[in-house]
């Protein structure tokens, strides 16, 4: 770990990689998701971000980087979120044919042209990413770590159930906030894309909601010998993995939306489908479909499927038939090592064996 800090030469190694992501930033600037490029910073150890930095961090609008010269502290954060969403995006996206795969893993140029239309896709990513910023902040806030926002202090008394509210409950308002003013600055009222910015606008919401619909009451028990005669409680936001897996299921259901204009001229968004029921502040929407993803496109960012693994059995999106787009898989046998034969010896472990195995695996043609 190393710090952005005055001293040489490390300094100058700082300012290289600043300079680094903004060139990445002048490629993807475009882009209403290109902050998530802060990613790199986290992922590269640089453990807190000053205010002088702000200028140079990549993917930044303007609005963005004032956001980041009055909160330079929360900064860290934000990178942290931006590291949590693209890793949370790739598990569960594994098995599809778009995998969430960074254009680049280098430059972070994170997704390229994938998210220029407002596909499915692109609801899933805008959703994620401003959950996870506001996730982390909200973490942040509660593990001390910032001296503008602390744990939820409004959270006392007794509660109906007869506990005691008490420890550091996550002070989710703060975080959500926060990734409302730094994640949807981005978004431009555009005349000529005013359906992107209400769809937009709506996921990056949607992502948020999930986390503070989803806040649970964790407790501890005092007592003699782990009786529960006494019960402290805290709310505590979601794991960020549940969260993921929310998305995912939102994202399974996306509603199809269309932009319609009410007799005072006011636009908004309805279902493409008239027989749909209206999609709720937690559905994701999505403005047109996604390309296939089966052959590499540079225009769509498709990467293709060719040499993806898949699972010869499996019926869903990471089966073979499926997977491969009909083009066919080639087998391969690989070789493996096991720990088998295990045995419990009293007292107290646990002794196995290492076995090889023989397995087969596909990969698309
Ligand atoms: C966006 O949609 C247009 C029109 O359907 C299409 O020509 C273009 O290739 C799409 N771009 C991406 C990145 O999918
Ligand atoms: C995601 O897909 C790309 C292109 O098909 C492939 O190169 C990459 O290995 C995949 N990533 C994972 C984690 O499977
Ligand atoms: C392949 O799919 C089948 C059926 O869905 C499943 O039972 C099996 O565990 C999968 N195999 C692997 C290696 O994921």
């Amino acid at each position: 770990m190393w710090r952005l800090s005055d001293t040489m030469p490390w300094r100058y190694y700082t300012e290289y990689f600043l300079l680094l992501f903004s060139l990445v930033y002048f490629f993807v600037g475009c882009n209403t998701s290109a902050w998530l490029a802060l990613s790199a910073i986290h992922a590269s150890g640089i453990s807190s971000i000053k205010t002088s930095d702000c200028d140079n961090l990549p993917g930044l609008i303007n609005k963005q980087i004032q956001i980041c010269k009055r909160n330079a502290e929360v900064m860290t954060s934000v990178s942290g979120g931006a590291e949590n969403a693209i890793h949370e995006c790739q598990f569960q996206f594994a098995n599809r044919r778009w995998n969430c795969s960074t254009v680049d893993e280098q430059s972070n140029a994170v997704f390229g042209n994938v998210l220029e239309n407002g596909t499915r896709e692109a609801a899933f990513v805008h959703a994620i990413a401003s959950a996870a910023v506001a996730h982390s902040v909200t973490r942040a806030c509660s593990s001390g770590d910032l001296l503008k926002c602390g744990c939820d202090r409004t959270v006392t008394g007794t509660s109906e159930e007869g506990f005691t509210w008490s420890g550091c409950s996550d002070n989710v308002a703060y975080g959500v906030l926060f990734s409302q003013s730094f994640v949807d600055s981005r978004e431009k009222k555009n005349k000529m894309k005013y359906d992107r910015y209400l769809m937009n606008i709506h996921n990056n919401d949607a992502g948020r909601r999930l986390i503070e619909n989803n806040m649970r009451t964790e407790c501890k028990c005092h007592g003699v010998s782990g009786s529960c005669e006494m019960k402290t409680c805290w709310r505590a936001m979601p794991t960020f993995r549940s969260v993921g897996e929310k998305l995912k299921e939102k994202f399974d259901g996306a509603t199809e939306v269309v932009e319609v204009k009410s007799s005072g001229k006011r636009k908004y968004l309805l279902p493409a489908d008239e027989n749909f029921k209206p999609f709720t502040s937690t559905d994701l929407i999505y403005l047109v479909p996604s390309p296939d993803f089966c052959n590499p496109d540079r225009a769509t960012g498709s990467l293709g499927t060719k040499g993806r693994e898949c699972n010869k059995t499996s019926k869903a999106m990471d089966g073979c038939d499926l997977m491969c787009c009909g083009r066919g898989f080639d087998t391969y046998q690989e070789t493996i090592t096991e720990r088998c034969s295990c045995k419990f010896h009293w007292c107290c472990y646990v002794e196995c064996k290492q076995c090889k195995k023989t397995i087969e695996i596909h990969k698309c043609k």
